[in-house]
């Protein structure tokens, strides 16, 4: 069979006359997916927290329905129009456009343009770099960035924000495998030995995370920041920065608010930096990845991965949205 003919399954997220949003799994074909350089069969997927956005109707992240989100996919080029990228390739594809508004990694498979294509790094299986996904992109961009500030080991503690969601347990345990000294900060108590296990050395609860107080400044406690969570905590984090410190900004699973004064950044020198993983640009998006599959990479990644398959994403769709999950949950495409 010619393999634009193929049938393929995946979830679709379909919208109703009334815009109410349901999910099923669908037979779909090849010929249904958008034009593009590189036809990848996908092996695995993740489950981030912009997927539940997208499979629950969220006009910020999708735009048209019925739709297969899954911004992350690794799998092997099946056919391919590109001289960068050869059928038979191991490929990862995170970010960009891919599960947003165009189909993604939750379809067995996905056709996208071959700039977007990553070959798997050596000493990485395709499972084992959808374990990190984006959320583990994320966490060791984030990592990176601290460190370009020159957050070196033994500065003191590094908080870790969200800490039991996907990129929060990714930068305690990529963090912990660099040497630093990790405090995490985690709205589930019963996760505590969990985070310990990933390399913390102290489990505050989200509570001692926030302030109240209204001040400008807070007892400085942090050499460094790894914030997933926004509002009150992410305000709360930069006033409590080091002098000449820096706060990675990534999510906004708390809030997207952010209420503070300029004093932490013109009496502290404080940084903030944003960290973006969609359009991260493919020379940083490739040494990221190569620190992932070399010098960060994490001994114990299955105490933080559960599996899945495509019949069970409804439920952690929902668990993730709740804030529910912990961890990294990999969706199997295999059958
Ligand atoms: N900028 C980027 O490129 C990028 C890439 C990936 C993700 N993100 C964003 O980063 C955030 C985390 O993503 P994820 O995939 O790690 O999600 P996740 O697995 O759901 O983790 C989020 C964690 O945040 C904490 N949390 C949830 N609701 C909260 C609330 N109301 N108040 C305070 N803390 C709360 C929970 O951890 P605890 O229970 O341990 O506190 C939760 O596990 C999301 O906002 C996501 O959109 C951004």
């Amino acid at each position: 069979m010619n393999v634009h003919e193929k049938k393929f399954r995946a979830l679709v997220v379909s919208e109703s006359p009334e815009g109410t949003f349901s999910r099923d799994i669908r037979e779909r074909s090849v010929n249904d997916l958008p034009p593009g350089d590189v036809l990848v069969r996908v092996q695995y997927s993740s489950l981030n927290y912009k997927d539940a956005l997208s499979a629950s109707g969220n006009r910020g992240v999708t735009k048209q329905y019925p739709h297969t989100p899954g911004i992350d996919a690794a799998g092997i080029v099946e056919d391919s129009k590109s001289s960068e990228v050869q059928a038979g390739e191991k490929v990862i594809v995170t970010g960009y456009d891919l599960g947003m508004n165009t189909p993604g990694g939750f379809g067995q498979y996905i056709r996208v343009p071959a700039d977007w294509v990553v070959k798997l790094p050596d000493h990485l299986s395709l499972r084992g770099s959808m374990i990190y996904g984006t959320a583990g992109f994320t966490a060791a961009l984030s990592v990176r960035r601290l460190q370009e500030q020159g957050l070196a080991p033994g500065q003191g503690d590094v908080l870790v924000t969200g800490a039991s969601g996907g990129v929060g347990s990714m930068a305690v345990a990529i963090l912990s495998k660099a040497g630093y000294h990790v405090v995490a900060a985690s709205g589930k108590q019963e996760e505590k030995q969990f985070l310990i296990d990933l390399g913390a050395r102290t489990v505050i609860s989200r509570d001692e995370a926030r302030d109240s107080s209204g001040r400008p400044l807070l007892k400085a406690r942090w050499a460094g920041v790894v914030d997933t969570v926004g509002g009150d905590i992410l305000a709360a984090a930069i006033k409590s920065v080091h002098y000449g410190g820096a706060v990675t900004c990534c999510g906004n699973a708390a809030s997207p608010d952010l209420a503070l004064t300029v004093y932490p950044f013109i009496l502290r020198a404080v940084r903030l930096i944003g960290i973006d993983s969609a359009n991260c640009p493919m020379d940083v998006r490739s040494m990221i990845w190569q620190k992932i599959a070399g010098e960060w990479k994490i001994d114990n990644l299955e105490l933080l991965t559960r599996e899945i398959s495509l019949g069970e994403l409804d439920i952690y769709i929902e668990r993730i949205l709740n804030g529910k999950l912990r961890g990294r949950t990999v969706v199997s495409l295999m059958n």
